[in-house]
């Protein structure tokens, strides 16, 4: 898909909510505010507008309170979307409203074979022409490989190794195709030495940050859109030439999910190189 707008999809939040755990974030005994997780997703989604994006809305739905993180609900390349196959079957639902939604925007909907998981762009993103992969975790090491096989891409595997970083996109954020912001804690050691090989540019977030999920930002050109309580981050982003907005997003917190996350780019991310003409 081209498109000369940036286009993200969002889902709002009417019936998300900590309905069971499934990462170290969630507890049912920690409820998120409805409000409050209403005016949170809209501050994201105002500011996004702002930012020259053209938001795309997936209609909630009732008893699937994670289908608001959209990040999750595929992954795209062109006019092709690979579909997830989730982890945990609590999420599984959500498949067939992802499968409706993109065919009924026009791209086409692919699975993954035999059961392999894959759980969307939250565990893969292009820096560059290499597709960065999570493991492991949540994601199927062969799914990845499977995927770049299909984008004919070259594909870098990277094992997830702390379970408070459990997709890719909670510790690693291609921000152009040269540099990227992450965590290093959230890899081995093999997966530390290969970014650092890979990724010229590489700002390293602050473990306190890391858990405000500074790395789950949006790049929009070359804005950055992240949670609140990350003046370490905002600080790096200044110097290399990006502009910063924080925006509250503690509610979604406590479903391990932040900014990115709760968005899905549709016509390819700016670090892609495929993205360019
Ligand atoms: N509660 C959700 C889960 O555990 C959060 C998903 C966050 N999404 C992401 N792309 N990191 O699956």
């Amino acid at each position: 898909m081209t498109r000369n707008v940036p286009t993200i999809l969002m889902c709002p939040p009417d019936f998300f909510g900590i309905e069971y755990e499934i990462n170290p974030w969630m507890s049912r005994s920690r409820q998120s505010d409805t409000v409050l997780a209403q005016s949170q997703w809209q501050g994201l989604h105002d500011l996004l507008v702002e930012l020259g994006v053209q938001v795309e809305l997936m209609p909630p739905q009732k008893g699937l309170p994670d289908l608001v993180f959209t990040a999750n609900a595929g992954l795209i390349w062109y006019d092709t979307v690979f579909l997830p196959r989730f982890r945990h079957a609590a999420r599984q639902g959500e498949v067939e409203h992802d499968r409706a939604w993109f065919s009924s925007f026009g791209l086409h909907p692919v699975d993954p074979p035999g059961d392999w998981k894959i759980e969307g762009a939250g565990d893969a993103l292009f820096c560059g022409e290499t597709l960065f992969a999570g493991y492991l975790i949540r994601s199927d090491v062969r799914s990845m490989q499977w995927v770049a096989g299909e984008m004919n891409c070259r594909v870098i595997p990277l094992q997830l190794v702390h379970e408070h970083f459990y997709h890719l996109d909670t510790c690693f954020c291609p921000l152009d195709a040269t540099t990227a912001v992450w965590f290093p804690e959230a890899f081995d050691e093999y997966g530390r030495r290969v970014i650092a090989e890979l990724i010229p540019n590489l700002i390293a977030v602050v473990p306190e940050e890391a858990g405000r999920f500074a790395c789950n930002a949006v790049v929009v050109g070359r804005n950055v859109v992240h949670n609140t309580g990350c003046p370490v981050f905002e600080r790096s982003l200044r110097e290399i030439g990006f502009t910063s907005y924080a925006t509250p997003l503690d509610e979604f917190i406590k479903s391990g999910g932040s900014a990115k996350c709760l968005t899905l780019r549709l016509d390819g991310e700016e670090a892609a190189i495929w993205t360019r003409p």
